[in-house]
């Protein structure tokens, strides 16, 4: 059979990708109140997770071992530069001997295609735990932290305000794939990729793009944001992108255009004052903590599934 790679949220259908918040809603109602064990049945008892990763990370790496733990199993995490892949070892091969000593590997990588040739080498399933083009795990992770606060996210609307990034590509997707419309104001030079919103458009979805800020903010039911400079943006180029963004900054006035019971949402790392004010991160409307707590509950739907065999959905019942 072939391994269940999660890559990027287009790849899943979405009667999956429900089943699997299902799962991690699940999992995550049973650790609740329980010391020991923090699964029952400790379904990945046995199993080994290779951790990738060739860039920063506080949250993913955290989350996806300590989750990895918590359903029975053990994580290695690797530092491709500690790897031989940093003196040029082939992906190829590094997938190959990997997939022979773990059972899935996760991988955060600066060069997307790395994670396509790893996927295509690799026995064992692949998740992306953030490429410069996608960030996948993240919005499972906001579209489960949504929900818990206000209910099914289909038919709701979400305004995105900053850079066209990796993020936002996995927000078309998932807007796409759960049905909620979605207005991303980026400036002109920022879009996200044409052919992403392409793809929004041809699969039926209502994403919306502008370079006005105020029109996205206009009504909706949350607001997201992320980091003016990416871990993939030269830091060169710095501080114009954050002059170029000054707009584009989530503060009071753009919250006041929102619906008024609105919730603002980021990934994280914030960088105050940039894209976002203290005011707005720390005031009642803000989920950020619950956003973050839920990688570690997603990202257990996610290896459910990848793990899981035929009755993966059985991980989210007692
Ligand atoms: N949001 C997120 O992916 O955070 P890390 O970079 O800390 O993993
Ligand atoms: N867009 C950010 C997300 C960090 C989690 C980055 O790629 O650096």
């Amino acid at each position: 059979m072939e391994p269940r790679h999660f890559l990027d949220i287009k790849d899943l259908d979405s009667a999956t990708l429900r089943q699997i918040l299902d799962v991690a809603r699940g999992i995550k109602r049973m650790q609740k109140g329980r010391r020991f064990p923090l699964h029952p049945r400790q379904p990945l008892a046995g199993r080994q997770v290779g951790l990738m990763f060739s860039r920063p990370s506080t949250r993913t790496r955290i989350s996806f071992e300590v989750g990895v733990r918590q359903l029975g199993g053990d994580a290695v995490v690797l530092s491709s530069q500690d790897m031989q892949l940093g003196r040029g070892e082939s992906i190829a091969d590094t997938a190959r001997v990997l997939s022979r000593f773990v059972d899935a590997i996760m991988l955060r990588t600066g060069n997307t295609n790395a994670l396509h040739e790893l996927a295509r080498w690799s026995t064992v399933p692949v998740i992306n735990g953030l490429t410069p083009n996608s960030h996948p795990a993240q919005i499972m992770a906001d579209i489960m932290t949504y929900e818990e606060h206000r209910g099914p996210i289909r038919g709701r609307t979400f305004a995105w305000a900053g850079d066209g990034n990796n993020v936002l590509v996995s927000l078309i997707e998932g807007a796409v794939r759960f049905g909620f419309n979605l207005h991303a104001a980026t400036p002109p030079d920022m879009k996200p990729p044409q052919e992403v919103l392409d793809w929004a458009r041809n699969e039926g979805g209502t994403v919306e793009w502008t370079a006005d800020p105020r029109e996205a903010a206009r009504g909706a039911d949350c607001i997201v944001t992320d980091t003016w400079v990416s871990m993939s943006d030269s830091p060169t180029e710095a501080a114009s992108r954050i002059a170029r963004l000054e707009a584009y900054q989530v503060n009071a006035a753009l919250m006041a255009l929102a619906a008024p019971d609105a919730l603002f949402m980021h990934c994280l790392p914030a960088h105050i004052g940039e894209e976002v004010t203290d005011e707005v991160f720390e005031g009642r409307q803000s989920i950020v903590f619950d956003e973050a707590e839920n990688r570690l509950h997603a990202q257990k739907g996610i290896l459910a599934w990848a793990l899981g065999g035929a009755h993966w959905t059985a991980w989210g019942k007692e």
